[in-house]
């Protein structure tokens, strides 16, 4: 049992860095063993589906806000601070704008009112809002770095730069991100991402951060020395940079069980270390916190154990390392 000063959420606390994970409502409403690890281990939490635009805008112009504000309420009544997520992807775009065609000035209109009445309705309430998800393609195709989306087909690249635009009107205090998996380390994807918010930074774009999901595996994780110089740079922009959505997949490594194990504490071990050195690392957050409920093995069809806790809700080793690495220096 976790005393109280031996748990994530207390010695994190001491290093003034929230630490957090992705949360779905499902298990927030009807497992109180969840409950429990939850208020016990974090202060900072991310809704894993609830804000997106599918979810908050399932019909047009009719908005569904009572799962988030219940999600916003529960956090705040346990002291944790909210992240938004998300206002502009690719998935979860409702049925009713996908299979339409739209003018850009009507994609536009959808878009801004969207963002508008959604950061509008948390203005004041959050800690972060993801704005632009996913929006660097993975490779360049014909020259073009941005991903082949909705947004960039029905607006055009400019969409990102109005997406923090509009966000910023809604609500200025708030802090808004780009986020996005792959370019965590150094290498193509991480420059293209790098390229896109310095330019974004030098035409007074407010935009505040990058999230680095750090969807990661035993198999050729980001080397931590890679990590801290992308922070560094994005640093040297004035950008905060979070580690959003941190899993570590375990599955595809080669070695004996326990090689693998040994692997993924590593890998929790050097990115929160790398995390707690960078003087713009703001948030550290996995994307669920027990086995079960991660999105991978739905994903990736396999079975995979990727977090820090598994399906009983015991601590793994890659829990305890993280324990270790915050008590250093505190
Ligand atoms: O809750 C509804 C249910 O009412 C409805 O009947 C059912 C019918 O489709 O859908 C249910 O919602 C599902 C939702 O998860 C909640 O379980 C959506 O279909 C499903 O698409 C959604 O998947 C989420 C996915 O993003 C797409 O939004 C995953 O939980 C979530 O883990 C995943 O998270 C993404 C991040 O946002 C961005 N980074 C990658 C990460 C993993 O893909």
């Amino acid at each position: 049992m976790n005393t109280n000063n031996s748990n994530l959420r207390s010695l994190a606390q001491k290093r003034k860095l929230a630490i957090g994970t992705g949360v779905s409502m499902e298990p927030l409403r009807d497992d109180p063993s969840y409950q429990q690890v939850l208020m016990r281990e974090y202060n900072i939490v991310t809704p894993t589906y609830i804000m997106k635009f599918e979810a908050l805008q399932p019909q047009r112009h009719h908005y569904n806000f009572e799962a988030a504000d219940n999600f916003v309420a529960i956090a705040k009544a346990n002291q944790m601070q909210v992240r938004g997520h998300n206002l502009v992807w690719h998935h979860s775009v409702p049925w009713w704008l996908t299979h339409e065609q739209w003018t850009p000035e009507e994609l536009i209109h959808i878009l801004r009112q969207h963002i508008h009445t959604v950061v509008g309705h948390y203005r004041g309430q959050l800690a972060a809002w993801d704005v632009v998800n996913e929006a660097v393609a993975d490779q360049d195709s014909a020259g073009q770095r941005k991903r082949d989306t909705i947004w960039l087909r029905g607006i055009g690249p400019e969409y990102v730069e109005l997406a923090f635009r509009w966000a910023h009107e809604a609500d200025p205090t708030v802090p808004l991100f780009y986020n996005d998996y792959g370019g965590e380390g150094l290498g193509a994807k991480s420059d293209a991402i790098y390229a896109m918010v310095k330019e974004l930074r030098q035409r007074d774009v407010p935009i505040h951060g990058i999230g680095f999901q750090m969807h990661v595996s035993i198999q050729n994780p980001p080397k931590p020395e890679d990590i801290a110089a992308n922070m560094k740079r994005l640093g040297e922009l004035g950008l905060q940079v979070q580690v959003t959505e941190m899993d570590v997949k375990i599955h595809d490594g080669s070695g004996t069980p326990e090689e693998r194990v040994a692997a993924q504490t590593q890998v929790y071990r050097d990115i929160l270390q790398v995390c707690l050195e960078a003087p713009n690392c703001t948030a550290f957050l996995t994307w669920e916190f027990a086995d079960h409920h991660s999105w991978i093995p739905d994903f990736f069809g396999k079975p995979d154990s990727p977090l820090p806790f598994d399906e009983s809700y015991h601590p793994k080793a890659a829990y305890h390392a993280m324990v270790e690495v915050l008590k250093i220096d505190s």
